[in-house]
C-alpha cells in the first residue's frame, strides 16, 4: 500500500465556504487524500477563497507568495484555487501566479477528483447543467456534534456593492428529498446541530414532495427528525421573512432563537442606493413580528460603512436604527468597491470619514453585544458541548442563543446537551456552572 496523500486546505471568508471545503477534501478523500494540518506535509494545497470585499481576495496573492518557496523545495506539490476568487478570475490567477496548477469554481468542485489526477494546468469555472450535490460523495467523515448543510445558493438580489451574483450565479435550491436524506446521515454520526446554508437562505424554493417547498416547511420537515436538537439557518434577506417562517420561530422548538438579519444601512437613500428594496421602517416592523413570534430572539445584522454617497445624516440614521433594535452581535465592514458591481461605478466616500464611522458603529454594537451577554448572567441556558475548554475539566459549546459558553463539568463529553446556570459574562464569553446533564 501507497502512503496517503495529504491534502492541506485553508479557507476564506463565509460559512458556505466552510461547507464547499469540508466536500471538497471528502471528494478528495475518494481519491485516497488525507487532510493535514501541516502545509509543509502536503502533497496538495487546496485555498477556498472568497471575493466579497478587497482584503478578502488580496489574502489569496500573498498566500500564494508564501507558497513558492514551499513549492521550490517540494516541485511535486499540486497547488489548488477554489471559491470565489476562482470563479471571478479563472486564468488570470493561472497568470499572476505560476505556483498554482488548478482553478476550480465553487459550482465545479465535484470535478477536482479528476483534475488532480490530470496532467498540466487547468482552470474550470463551469457552471455545469449536472448538480454537483448529486456527484459528490456521501458524508461520512467523524464530525463533530455541528454541521453545515447547505441547502441553497446563488443569489437573484442584485444588492448593488456585492459580488455573489456573480461568483455563485443565480439562485438554486436543493431538492428536499436529497436535503433531509444529508440530514439523517449527519444525525446518524452525531450530530445535533445543523445549520442551513444559503447566499439566500430563506428564499429557498425547493422541489418536496407535492410542489414547491419553503424554508420555513423545511425547518418543520427536518425539526422531526430524531436526535435533531437543534437548528438554525444562515443568511436571510429581509424581503424574503415570510409568515410562516415568522411563525416557525415560535413554534419550532429546535429553531433557535438567533437570527442574522442583513440590514446593512438605517438610511433609505442608502438603502434605495444599494438596491435593497426595503425601507429602514420596513425593516423596524418586521423585527416587530419577529419578536412577538419569538420575544426573547437575539438578533445579529450586516453592516456596510462608507457607501457612496453615504452623508452623516444617512450614517446617524443607521445609528438610530442600531440603537432602536438592539443588536446580540453583528459584522459591520468598510464599503469595499468590487469590480462589475454597479456600485463601484460612483465616488467613494474618503477612506478616514469611512474609517471612523466603522469606529463609531463598532462602538455601539460592542456595547449592545455585551448588553446582551450580559443580560444572560443569572439565567438558565442549554449548551451544546462542542470541544474541551483550555482549563482542565471544562468544557465549551454554545447556548441557543448562540453565546460561547464556558463550563466547569469534568463529566463533560462533546457532544452533550447540557442545561447550566450563568454565573458571569466576559469579553466574549460567558462562564456557567451544570445544573442538569442530558438536558
Ligand atoms: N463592501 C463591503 N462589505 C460588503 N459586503 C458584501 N459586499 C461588500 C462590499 N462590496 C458585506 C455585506 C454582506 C456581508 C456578507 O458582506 O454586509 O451582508
Ligand atoms: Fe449579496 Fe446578500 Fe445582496 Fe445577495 S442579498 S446580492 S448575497 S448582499
Amino acid at each position: 500500500m501507497t502512503a496517503p496523500k495529504k491534502l492541506f486546505v485553508k479557507t476564506y471568508g463565509c460559512q458556505m465556504n466552510v461547507y464547499d471545503s469540508e466536500r471538497m477534501a471528502e471528494a478528495l478523500g475518494a481519491k485516497g487524500y488525507v487532510t493535514t494540518d501541516v502545509v509543509e506535509d502536503a502533497d496538495m494545497v487546496l485555498l477556498n477563497t472568497c471575493h466579497i470585499r478587497e482584503k478578502a481576495s488580496e489574502k489569496l496573492y500573498s498566500d500564494l507568495g508564501r507558497l513558492r518557496g514551499l513549492k521550490a523545495v517540494k516541485p511535486g506539490m499540486k497547488v489548488g484555487v477554489a471559491g470565489c476568487v476562482a470563479q471571478a478570475e479563472g486564468e488570470e490567477i493561472l497568470r499572476r501566479s505560476s505556483v498554482v496548477d488548478l482553478v476550480v469554481g465553487p459550482q465545479a468542485y465535484h470535478r477536482l477528483p479528476e483534475m488532480v489526477e490530470a496532467e498540466g494546468r487547468l482552470v474550470d469555472t463551469e457552471f455545469p447543467v449536472e448538480d454537483k450535490f448529486t456527484l459528490l460523495p456521501e458524508r461520512k467523515a467523524l464530525r463533530g456534534p455541528t454541521a453545515f448543510l447547505t441547502v441553497q445558493e446563488g443569489c437573484d438580489k442584485f444588492c448593488a456593492f456585492c459580488v455573489v451574483p456573480y461568483t455563485r450565479g443565480a439562485e438554486v435550491s436543493r431538492p428536499v428529498a436529497r436535503l433531509l436524506e444529508e440530514a439523517r446521515g449527519l444525525v446518524a454520526q452525531g450530530v445535533r446541530e445543523i445549520t442551513l446554508l444559503g447566499q439566500n437562505v430563506n428564499a429557498y424554493h425547493g422541489e418536496g414532495p407535492g410542489g414547491v417547498w419553503s424554508l420555513a416547511r423545511l425547518v418543520r420537515e427536518m425539526a422531526d427528525i430524531p436526535g435533531l436538537e437543534r437548528l438554525r439557518y444562515t443568511t436571510s434577506h429581509p424581503n424574503d421573512m415570510d409568515e410562516d417562517l415568522i411563525a416557525a420561530h415560535g413554534e419550532v422548538p429546535q429553531l433557535m432563537p438567533y437570527l442574522h438579519l442583513p440590514v446593512q444601512s438605517g438610511s433609505d437613500r442608502i438603502l434605495k442606493a444599494m438596491n435593497r428594496k426595503h425601507t429602514a421602517d420596513a425593516y423596524l416592523r418586521l423585527i416587530g413580528r419577529i419578536r412577538a413570534a419569538r420575544p426573547d430572539i437575539l438578533l445579529s445584522s450586516d453592516f456596510i460603512v462608507g457607501f457612496p454617497g453615504e452623508t452623516d445624516a444617512d450614517f446617524q440614521a443607521t445609528m438610530d436604527l442600531i440603537r432602536t433594535v438592539g443588536f446580540g452581535a453583528a459584522f459591520s465592514f468598510k464599503y469595499s468597491a468590487r469590480p462589475g458591481t454597479p456600485a463601484a461605478e460612483k465616488t467613494p466616500v474618503p477612506g478616514d470619514i469611512a474609517d471612523a464611522r466603522l469606529q463609531e458603529l463598532q462602538a455601539l454594537i460592542t456595547a449592545q453585544q455585551r448588553a446582551a451577554q450580559e443580560a444572560m448572567v443569572g439565567r438558565e441556558v442549554t449548551v451544546l458541548y462542542e470541544k474541551p475548554g483550555r482549563l482542565p475539566g471544562q468544557m465549551v459549546g454554545k447556548s441557543d442563543h448562540l453565546h460561547a459558553v464556558h463550563v466547569h463539568d469534568p463529566e463533560g463529553r462533546i457532544g452533550d446537551l447540557v442545561r447550566v446556570s450563568v454565573s458571569a459574562s466576559s469579553s466574549n464569553s460567558l462562564a456557567a456552572e451544570v445544573l442538569l446533564r442530558n438536558a
